[in-house]
């Protein structure tokens, strides 16, 4: 079988190779790839400023959805012609990628292989950071910095749906207004004014059990300030910066913890663990329609490099996707 992917040649200039698509180990499947999610790592990658883990594939792509086309003689919950989508471990640019099989989630008939493309990493990242890292809970307020994002459109939507109160930020009023249509509460513009400012006036401030944030850098004070008493801060991403000067009074005097993950960086066997939890108790709120991928627009595998432009510019909102059906 023969297989078609990305390369990077440097970070101007892009490829389709072919060669003889891998094999799967017996705990993995080949999927046929129908559409890849596109992600702000993949980016750095191809700048060469996130090399891959070296037991990764250094073909690019961390999230896929198609048809299984092979199995490994373990995967005994999946079937050659199942549609799925899945984490993958690098190789998602491709016609045919490995994942795990416990890394995959089975598609309802109802849903197209674009949608599914937009939940993999989504899925993950927010149920690994919020509810496991930040430990958030039913009744309580969630602050999902970037609801806009590929992230935080399915974010906003799996606090929703696990009964918290969620609030949000993005970077204009109208982007706001569409976060907020996603079932947050109140969404602040993180262009429009202090951001701690907006949060007190609408009656938020120091009321946020759980806070994700996407962007790091001079926000991390705010995080701080808005944070209720115990509260969890669990940072992800360093859009404004890697470095933060924070006051370290904060920390003690609500007694907050902050931490934070990547989740390339996450062992094989907790994903399996996560991918678990999902299907018990987000699956079924995809199922239901109550949480809903969010696609922003669809770009022909060949033409990587201008759907890496469209994320650069930020211009999007939720995922962008590539269509890996090459002839
Ligand atoms: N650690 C992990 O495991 C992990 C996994 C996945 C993603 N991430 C990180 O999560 C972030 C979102 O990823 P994505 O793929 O969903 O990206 P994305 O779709 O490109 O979204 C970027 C988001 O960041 C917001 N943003 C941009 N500049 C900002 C700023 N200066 N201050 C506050 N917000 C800002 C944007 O808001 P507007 O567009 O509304 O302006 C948008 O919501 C990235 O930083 C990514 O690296 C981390």
């Amino acid at each position: 079988m023969t297989r078609q992917f990305i390369e990077f040649a440097s970070p101007e200039s892009s490829a389709l190779i072919s060669d003889e698509a891998p094999r799967p180990s017996p705990d993995e499947v080949l999927i046929e790839v129908h559409h890849a999610g596109i992600n702000r790592a993949d980016l750095l990658q191809r700048m060469g400023l996130y090399p891959p883990p070296e037991d990764a594939s250094p073909i690019p792509g961390l999230e896929v959805s198609g048809v299984v086309v092979a199995a490994g003689p373990q995967c005994t919950g999946l079937q050659l012609g199942d549609r799925v989508c899945a984490l993958t471990h690098g190789g998602g640019y491709a016609s045919h990628a490995i994942a795990r099989a416990d890394h995959c989630l089975k598609l309802p008939d109802d849903m197209t292989t674009e949608q599914a493309a937009a939940l993999p990493e989504a899925l993950l990242t927010v149920w690994y950071n919020v509810f496991e890292r930040g430990r958030l809970a039913a009744g309580e307020t969630v602050l999902i910095h970037g609801g806009s994002s590929g992230i935080g459109t399915v974010g906003v939507q799996m606090a929703e749906a696990m009964d918290t109160t969620v609030i949000s930020s993005a970077g204009s009023a109208e982007r706001c207004d569409r976060v907020e249509q996603l079932g947050a509460a109140f969404v602040a513009n993180y262009r429009g004014g202090d951001l701690l400012d907006q949060l007190s006036a609408a009656g938020y401030a120091g009321k946020i059990d759980v806070i994700l944030d996407i962007a790091g850098g001079d926000l991390m004070q705010a995080n701080l300030d808005v944070a209720a008493p115990d509260g969890r801060i669990v940072c992800i991403g360093v859009m404004r910066g890697m470095q933060s000067e924070i006051n370290l009074a904060t920390l003690f005097m609500k007694r907050l913890t902050l931490t934070g993950s990547t989740l390339r960086r996450l062992e094989t066997a907790e994903r399996a663990r996560c991918f678990d939890a999902i299907r018990e108790q987000i699956w079924p709120h995809v199922l239901s329609g109550r949480i809903q991928p969010v696609v922003d627009s669809v770009y022909p595998l060949q033409n990587v490099l201008e759907a890496h432009e469209h994320m650069r510019l930020g211009t999007h909102f939720g995922k962008l996707l590539l269509d890996c059906r090459v002839a």
